[in-house]
């Protein structure tokens, strides 16, 4: 690593009260520049351009601690120190199996007389496709420990871009998308969970990160963090009547955002910078901007296709609990059996026959220990201990059973939002999967947080999610969190944090007016930028009124939008959500499910446009083989593949499952066809999306 340090010259004042630039840092590839200044009232500020034309304007850099101190104005510079990386690495699972890390990054080490001298450093790093600014605190003795009140973080666009929006709700990311201009955001929302918190008034401006934004010029910029640890959520807030966001950290009941010691450092915020759609897509700076994987031996981990009793509790025609009342009425001694319960031993033996016939590698199963009586609404503390079956589940059983199959079990932990009790529950409970032969945990948030006044989006519930990483790390344990805050990298630390949930996933497709057919082209933007969801698709039972003839609800994809979602929606663990028999129906579209990879060498995008449609193709990890996944939003299209990944020596065969000439989302959504073709490397592949449709391509080298 180069590194060369300079003392800053005496600094020429302009008449605006801008000193000369304090430092400037141009990307490798010429295109990004980053320049930094400090006016004469000692304030600090940054700006990006984009082929010499701004993308942000000169925009405010700070921090506020309590009783008035902070990093704001009347600091004084020291040393801005410059150097540059760059460093190839391999994930333990991902979209491609090498990426490369390369930046500039520049160092300002800043001042504060009004605090005895106390300094920070913000870290500038320059990518090709964007920026990541973080603020740190060496271990220094006039400085040791401090309230974090508010961040000064702002992004100061040049103009009233397009967005693709939720609400800034610091319990939950379950919403579906707005589109529309930065002026227009109105959350809906003025003040929040007033009940435990009425301290803390919210606006309605407030909006979720990672924001997807498009410029009139035709610019795509994304904003999101990276290495989310000690510290909350960063959200951010449209300043009215301007084009600036500015940071708004979650905060805890008392109004503080976060609390920290000497040494400490912030998440990275991060601005990604794209004249494609494409190249949001195929962006790894967030992945970049996290520390390296801290499991020294990752055989454990594996990316996993898995099916479950979950799907029959979220249409209805079974339930989590044993007892099927919550009339109040419940008592643990005296539990009758409703005769609906779901996750009996004879049951979740069907489902892994079903497993063990058709190649996945996991059952899941829910319901299966007691206290779903009492679950979320009545906000009991001590509501599940994780370790208790239900008496018609056989945990011994069922586990020696999966394993004479050869299929493993995924555990489930719902907890409730019973936080600090499933903290004190969590080696008990972690243990009890490792006498059973359980790899993986699919934990579960729902609810206010117990006890309260505190929000999932907070720097304590943080701090609880990566403590729930390190700790089934610690115990070889895969984890995938529902509810959870969304994610920000962290699974490049830690590679058994294999999926999140932090999102509106398919579930509300069962139960609610569900996804808009958009919704999935918007994710990969906006949600799936931070790391991989457990979206849940492969519903083939398109329609509730399956279930229930009178139900109106259903999933707003065609079937084979539903077999397209595998790839287009990246995870390294991706669940075939229906039910076994209605695979049984559709032996011939289950094949794909069968057959798609979840781990890559390589992904590329070849066409994509947020809220509309996207096209991408990968390469499975260590094999020559592709598979290629198309969707678009309520609009019929046609995707284009251009078959240039094909390698040129081989012959192909692309299995082609597609929508019916006659399928729409609405009218005629299980309608498919699947094709064979030969092909070879060069062709160009059209296929017809039907509205809300999708195609499901599966390269072979013959
Ligand atoms: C919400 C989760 O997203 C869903 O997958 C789960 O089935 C329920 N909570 C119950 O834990
Ligand atoms: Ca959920």
């Amino acid at each position: 690593m180069m590194r060369y340090l300079f003392a800053m010259l005496a600094l020429s004042f302009s008449t605006t009260g801008f000193s000369q630039q304090e430092g400037e840092l141009v990307s490798f590839d010429l295109r990004l520049s980053l320049k930094v200044y400090m006016n004469t009232a000692g304030e600090i500020f940054y700006e990006l351009n984009n082929r010499e034309q701004p993308v942000i304007n000169r925009s405010r850099l700070g921090i506020k601690l309590q009783d008035g101190a902070g990093f704001v104005s009347g600091m004084k510079r020291g040393v801005v120190s410059i150097s540059e990386k760059d460093e190839t690495w391999q994930p333990v699972w991902g979209e491609e199996s090498s990426i490369r890390n390369r930046y500039k990054e520049m160092k300002v080490e800043l001042e504060q007389p009004a605090m005895r001298n106390a300094k920070m450093i913000i870290t500038f790093r320059l990518y090709n496709e964007g920026l990541g600014i973080r603020y740190e605190w060496p271990a220094q003795s006039t400085l040791n420990h401090f309230v974090v009140m508010d961040e000064l973080t702002e992004f100061a666009l040049t103009g009233d871009h397009t967005a693709w929006w939720i609400p800034g709700d610091y319990d939950t990311n379950e919403y579906t998308y707005t589109t529309s201009k930065l002026s227009e955001v109105n959350t809906g929302i003025t003040s929040r969970f007033n009940e435990i918190n009425t301290r803390v008034p919210w606006s309605e401006t407030g909006v979720q990160t990672p924001l997807m934004m498009k410029s009139d010029k035709g610019l795509y910029l994304n904003i999101h963090e990276a290495a989310l640890v000690n510290y909350p959520v960063m959200q951010l807030e449209i300043q009215k009547g301007t084009n600036t966001l500015r940071s708004h950290l979650v905060p805890n009941v008392y109004g503080d955002k976060a609390y920290l010691q000497t040494p400490a450092k912030t998440p990275w915020r991060v601005i990604n910078v794209a004249e494609k759609a494409t190249d949001i897509l195929a962006s790894r700076l967030i992945l970049n901007l996290n520390e390296p994987s801290k499991i020294k031996d990752p055989s454990w981990i594996k990316p996993t296709k898995y099916v479950g009793i979950w799907w029959e509790m979220h249409v209805g025609i079974s339930s989590w609990d044993y007892a099927g009342t919550q009339d109040g009425t419940y008592d643990r001694a005296d539990l009758k059996p409703s005769g609906k319960h779901g996750a009996t031993t004879s049951r979740t033996k069907q489902y892994i026959d079903f497993a063990a016939k058709h190649g996945f590698d996991g059952v899941l199963v829910e319901g299966w220990n007691e206290g779903w009586e009492d679950w979320f609404g009545k906000w009991k503390e001590d509501v599940f201990d994780f370790v208790t079956p239900y008496p018609d589940f056989d945990l011994k059983e069922v586990s020696r059973y999966a394993q004479s199959k050869g299929v493993k079990m995924i555990m489930h932990h719902e907890t409730s939002g019973s936080v600090t009790n499933y903290e004190r529950w969590m080696d008990t409970a972690y243990r009890l999967m490792k006498n059973y032969g359980y790899p993986a945990v699919k934990t579960g948030y729902v609810g206010k947080i117990i006890p309260r006044g505190e929000h999932h989006d907070g720097q304590w519930m943080t701090n609880h999610f990566n403590r729930a990483a390190q700790k089934t790390a610690d115990y070889r344990i895969m984890v995938n969190m529902h509810e959870s805050s969304r994610p920000t990298g962290m699974h490049r630390t830690y590679p058994n944090w294999i999926a999140c949930e932090a999102a509106r996933g398919n579930e509300f497709n069962a139960w609610s007016s569900g996804n808009p057919p958009e919704h999935e082209t918007i994710l990969p933007f906006t949600r799936l930028m931070g790391g991989p969801m457990d979206y849940t698709p492969g519903i083939f039972e398109i329609k509730m009124s399956h279930y229930k003839p009178d139900a109106k609800e259903q999933v707003h994809t065609t079937l084979a939008k539903q077999l397209a979602l595998y790839i287009t929606m990246y995870s390294p663990l991706q669940m075939a959500a229906d039910l076994p028999e209605n695979y049984e129906k559709r032996l011939d579209a289950l094949q794909f499910i069968k057959d798609v990879a979840v781990d890559w060498d390589e992904s590329k995008y070849l066409e994509a446009e947020p809220g509309d449609y996207l096209t991408i193709v990968r390469k499975s990890k260590g094999k020559n083989e592709w598979f290629g996944g198309a969707i678009t939003d309520e609009n019929a299209r046609t995707a284009t593949f251009t078959l240039d990944f094909l390698d040129k020596q081989r012959q192909w065969e692309a299995v082609v499952y597609k929508d019916g000439k006659d399928a729409h989302w609405e009218k005629n959504p299980m309608s498919y066809t699947i094709e064979r073709k030969k092909v070879k490397a060069g062709d160009l592949l059209q296929v017809p999306l039907a509205a809300g449709g999708g195609v499901a391509i599966h390269f072979r080298a013959l």
